[in-house]
């Protein structure tokens, strides 16, 4: 696929087909999200894959915050579990690390668009709670990123409309 093509026609997946992304697969887009700047090279991501054990404790975690809500996390096959490892101690290296992080899991969602898969970022209630957090053994120093969903995607989805660019570019003097 081209570069831009690959930009343009992403898009957030929400149904799937059942079968999981191998995880070959998943390695090849994660040694892809190494290569995200990062100022100071502190590699401050972390990406979890979730296997069934995993997905269930989050499920539980998610009925005990908002009932009803585990089976949104049945939607895709693989989930991915993005974070990034702040120090706490410098708020400004935390803050480009957070960021970095964010570029690392965009490049995740990008580079398995490209390969014919489907994606969807989500930033569920049970990510940011005490439950949900155990339940992925996610450490203190831990921020969530979101929660990455991937597989095949079952439909072709419309673009949503984007602010053209005169809406948010200035050249200034
Ligand atoms: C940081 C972040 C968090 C997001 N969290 C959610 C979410 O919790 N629920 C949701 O439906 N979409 C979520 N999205 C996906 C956006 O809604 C989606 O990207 C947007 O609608 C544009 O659609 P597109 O990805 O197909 O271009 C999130 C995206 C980002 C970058």
């Amino acid at each position: 696929m081209e570069f831009e093509d690959a930009i343009r026609t992403r898009r957030t997946h929400k149904a799937y087909r059942p079968d999981p992304v191998d995880r070959a697969t998943l390695d090849e887009l994660f040694d892809l999200a190494r290569w995200a700047p990062n100022h100071h090279l502190t590699n401050p991501w972390r990406f979890r894959v979730l296997g069934p054990k995993a997905r269930g404790r989050l499920k539980r975690a998610a009925e005990e915050v908002e009932r009803g809500s585990s089976s949104k996390l049945d939607r895709a096959p693989t989930l991915v579990a993005a974070t990034v490892e702040l120090t706490g101690e410098d708020p400004v290296r935390d803050r480009e690390d957070t960021l970095a992080g964010a570029i690392a899991a965009y490049i995740v969602l990008l580079t398995a668009h490209d390969r014919g898969l489907a994606g969807y970022w989500r930033t569920p209630a049970v990510l940011r709670d005490p439950g949900g957090r155990a339940a992925l053994g996610l450490g203190h120093s831990e921020e969530v990123l979101g929660l990455l969903h991937l597989g095949w995607p079952r439909q072709e989805q419309a673009a949503p409309e984007r602010a053209p660019v005169g809406r948010f570019v200035e050249y200034l003097d």
